[in-house]
């Protein structure tokens, strides 16, 4: 059985989905801070699977015990976490109480119910300010900001656990996750939303903001920022092939996911245009704090050592979020 941390959310939905569909059995572990009830719901019932959601906090070692010693939990996918730059450098405690204590508590409730394999949700923003494009694995980790720290000391936590107590791990950082549910039934739902291509979308519907685009002056071939968008699905297959490198007794490691190309901020939003079939108004503003003008990675490990290979194209992405956001906008609020 395989334990989904953060299983409620963007991310993890996706995956206890896939886990699923490809037999594996799962209990999603989430407290509902930013993932949804409704997400497992939907999951059940596309699924037809009566699968466990245990709505616990990585905080209290008591929803742990109770997840850990009724079950037989042979590998665990972690996902739950804070994730918004921004916020992080405002509330840092915030960030470095749920993130790091969040996951030593889950690292002890492994060593304590003897199970050693976790594959974990690490991030780009590990690496911080880029000092050479694309980023591969050996790029210095210098984050900028608390999230990314966070995720660093993780990653360096988890070298310790495996040293001294033998849990292995491979830790995937994440570049820009784009994109939904290629069938539209899970998708991103943040409130706020901060991510670029479901603001885009939003900014389509009646009564919503306008698009803003942060920053048209950086050294780029437009001016806007360039990132690395990675489908979720391509994302997903990742982590069940990190999860199968596991079982198959693989060393501790880490990996880039990313497409090795990238979109400026221009070349998204025109692309959202081209799929939605709409002009799309937008507000120019200043630079966002924070945010570095590349983040490109080289994703040549992941290829080689999990026999990973992304497929899907940006206008995949954008056509799978605007799917999710139809549905979202128009049904999903209203009947929830
Ligand atoms: N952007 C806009 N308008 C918006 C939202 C974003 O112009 O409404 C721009 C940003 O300024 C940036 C680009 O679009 O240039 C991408 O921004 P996102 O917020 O979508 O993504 P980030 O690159 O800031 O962040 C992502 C992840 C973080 C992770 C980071 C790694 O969401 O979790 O990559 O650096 F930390």
């Amino acid at each position: 059985m395989i334990l989904v941390t953060g299983g409620a959310g963007y991310i993890g939905s996706h995956c206890a989905l896939s886990l699923i569909e490809q037999g594996y059995e799962v209990v999603v572990f989430d407290n509902l801070s930013t993932g949804h009830k409704q997400t497992v719901e939907t999951i059940k019932n596309i699924t037809g699977s009566n699968f466990n959601f245990i709505n616990g906090n990585l905080l209290n070692p008591e929803d742990l015990d109770e997840t850990f010693s009724s079950r037989n939990i042979d590998a665990v996918i972690h996902f739950a976490a804070f994730s918004q730059v921004a916020e992080s450098v405002k509330d840092p405690a915030k960030y470095y109480r749920n993130n790091i204590c969040g996951t030593l508590n889950l690292l002890e409730s492994m060593r304590k119910y003897n199970v050693n394999k976790i594959v974990f949700s690490s991030t780009a923003a590990t690496y911080g300010e880029p000092v050479r494009i694309p980023i591969d694995e050996t790029h210095p980790q210098n984050p900028i900001n608390p999230y990314g720290f966070s995720k660093l000391v993780i990653e360096k936590i988890m070298d310790d656990y495996d040293r001294a107590y033998g849990i292995k791990s491979v830790r995937l950082r994440y570049f820009n996750v784009a994109g939904a549910d290629a069938k539209g039934r899970v998708g991103e739902w943040h409130d706020p939303e901060t991510h670029l291509i479901p603001n885009i979308l939003k900014s389509t519907f009646a009564n919503s903001k306008t698009f803003q685009m942060f920053g048209t002056d950086y050294d780029t071939k437009d001016g806007t920022c360039v990132r690395d968008y990675i489908n979720i699905e391509d994302l997903i297959s990742a982590h069940i092939l990190a999860l199968k490198y596991l079982e198959a007794g693989g060393k501790t490691d880490f990996f880039n996911l990313g497409t090795k190309s990238g979109n400026t901020v221009k070349e998204v939003f025109a692309l959202c245009e081209k799929v939605t079939g709409k002009q799309i108004q937008v507000e120019t503003k200043p630079r966002r704090e924070g945010d570095p003008a590349q983040l490109v990675a080289d994703n040549t490990k992941a290829r080689q050592i999990l026999n990973w290979k992304p497929d899907k194209t940006l206008e995949d992405s954008i056509k799978s979020a605007y799917l999710w956001e139809k549905k979202l906008q128009e049904n999903l609020k209203s009947n929830y």
